[in-house]
Order: C-alpha cells, then structure tokens, then sequence
C-alpha cells in the first residue's frame, strides 16, 4: 500500500495501478463501516484508492473541525489490512489553496434535513468530493447509507456535472447493540453511549409500524418522537419520513421513502435512517 500526499504524486501512483479504480472518500479515524467500503470496492474494482482528509469547508463555524478525531497511523494500518492499494492524505493547502474560490452546490436536495440544520455543509461535500473525482478519475466511489442525504447530493451531483463515475451505496454498518458506527461516538460518555442505541429503536420501531401497514408519514415519526421521549440522555433534533428521491416530507408513505432523524446526546450530534418501502 502506497501513501501519497500531492496531486502530483498521486497522479504518478494512480497512472501505475490497473483499472478500473474504485475510491473511497474518507474523514479518517477510520471504523468497521469505513472498512467495509473498501472491501465491497477491493471485489469490485482492480484498484482501491482511499482519501482521508478532515475537509474544513463542510464543517459549520460551531462545529468540532477542531476537535474532530484523527489518528492516521492506526488509519493507515487498517487500511493496509484491509488491502487498500493506495491511501491519499492531502494537506488542507493542496486542496483550498491559498484564495480559493470555486465551489460546488447542489441545490435543491441540499435545502431539506441537514442541510436546513447544517448551513453550508452540503456545499463543502460537493466541492470536495468533486475535487477528489478530479483528481482521481474513479470508475466507482463508494458512500455509506448512513449519510443517506449526502448520498443523495453526491448522486445528483455526478448526474449534473457529468462525471464518468459510478456511485455505489453500502449499508449501515452498526454496533452489536443498534448504534451506527460513526467516528463522533467517541465523544459519547459511558451513559450517553448506553442511552445511544435509542436512535436505532426508534426507527425500527416505526418501520415496524410500516411493515404492519402504517401509511401515515406523521403516524411514523411520532413513533420515534415517541421512543426518544423516553430517554432523558438523547434530545431529538428533527425526524423526517420524506420521498426516497426527492427528500421532500410525505403526507402518506408510498413507495421508496426515508426515514431520519438528527438528536443529541450531550453536545454530541448523532444521525440515523432507515429506508422504508426497499
Ligand atoms: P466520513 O464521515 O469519514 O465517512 C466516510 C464514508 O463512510 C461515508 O461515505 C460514510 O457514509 C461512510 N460511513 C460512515 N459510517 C458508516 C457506517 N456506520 N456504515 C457504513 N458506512 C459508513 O462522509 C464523509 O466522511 C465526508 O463527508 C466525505 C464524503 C469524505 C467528504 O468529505
């Protein structure tokens, strides 16, 4: 496994390794459901690149950019377990240099959901990942459901601007206990993390519900209004039941539709989802 820090080193590496080339975009502090990307990429593609870079530009003025958990040695040998062939770490001054001023923004599938709570975010996962696309050129990119709506962008994205890359979703790799593996749930206390799985009940609650028939959009998110009342440790931020593709709010559930919320548990934001109707 080779690391690379430059554009111009990585297009060096990348012009020696056989297509097709799958890529991995990453934050770091790297989890199960980060490695399990670059396994489903490792069968499908001759050639796994994997990005780790804390992209400032998506991070919120009140946000942990700062504090955001980074540990690149432990990173770089999971990955290399795991048998990523190359692993890109970028200096933020590589990819925003110095009076940068080019951005990409989604617009309409960026409004609802995180992005109302989340101003700017969106904007910063676009520019980003369409620099990384850029720069690499990958046959296939690989995002988890868990960030269902950033999938969603980053779809709408690589239809409007042409790019010649596939975008594969992979499922939500959680705790034995429900809880969405993310790289934040180290800033979870011990009883905060008890409480946690919370999120993950909730929703099943209420695809349960689905599943026996319930039809009713506002049926379903007081189902998980409901479960989170019930714990002192998590405050629900928003739930939304919405159409799959459009993220707009439904009235009634039919077809395709996502199920999501946003809650925290002490300054610790947690999201989750599931897709109803699949
Ligand atoms: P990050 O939060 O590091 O996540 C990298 C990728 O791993 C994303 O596609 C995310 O959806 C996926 N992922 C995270 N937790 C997962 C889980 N429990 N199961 C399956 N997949 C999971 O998302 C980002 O970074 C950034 O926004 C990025 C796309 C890299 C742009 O900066």
């Amino acid at each position: 496994m080779q690391q690379v820090f430059t554009l111009q080193e990585l297009w060096q590496a990348l012009a020696a390794l056989p297509a097709p080339l799958g890529l991995v975009p990453t934050m770091g502090y790297l989890h199960l459901g980060h490695l399990s990307l670059v396994q489903r990429a490792r069968q499908e593609c001759a050639s796994v690149a994997v990005s780790i870079f804390v992209n400032p530009t998506q991070f919120g003025a009140n946000e942990d950019l700062s504090k955001y958990p980074r540990n690149l040695q432990r990173d770089l040998q999971m990955l290399k377990e795991t048998g990523a062939h190359l692993v890109w770490t970028p200096s933020p001054e590589e990819l925003y240099p110095a009076g940068y001023q080019t951005w990409v923004t989604v617009e309409e599938i960026s409004r609802p959901l995180e992005g109302a709570m989340r101003p700017g975010h969106f904007r910063g996962v676009a520019t980003v990942v369409a620099k990384l696309f850029n720069a690499t050129r990958p046959a296939r990119a690989y995002f988890g459901q868990k960030d269902a709506q950033q999938v969603a962008v980053l779809r709408q994205m690589t239809r409007d601007l042409s790019y010649p890359t596939e975008i594969i979703i992979c499922p939500t790799l959680r705790e034995a206990d429900g809880l969405a593996m993310s790289s934040r749930n180290v800033y979870l206390t011990p009883a905060q993390r008890a409480a946690a799985p919370v999120l993950y009940r909730a929703l099943q609650a209420a695809a349960l519900a689905h599943q026996n028939g319930e039809r009713r959009a506002e049926a379903l998110r007081e189902q998980v209004r409901a479960a989170l009342r019930a714990e002192p440790q998590v405050r629900l931020q928003y739930v939304s039941c919405a159409d799959y593709d459009t993220l707009q709010e439904l009235e009634t559930v039919q077809g395709k539709a996502l199920l999501s919320l946003a809650a925290y548990a002490g300054e610790t934001r947690l999201i989750d989802n599931f897709v109803l109707g699949d």
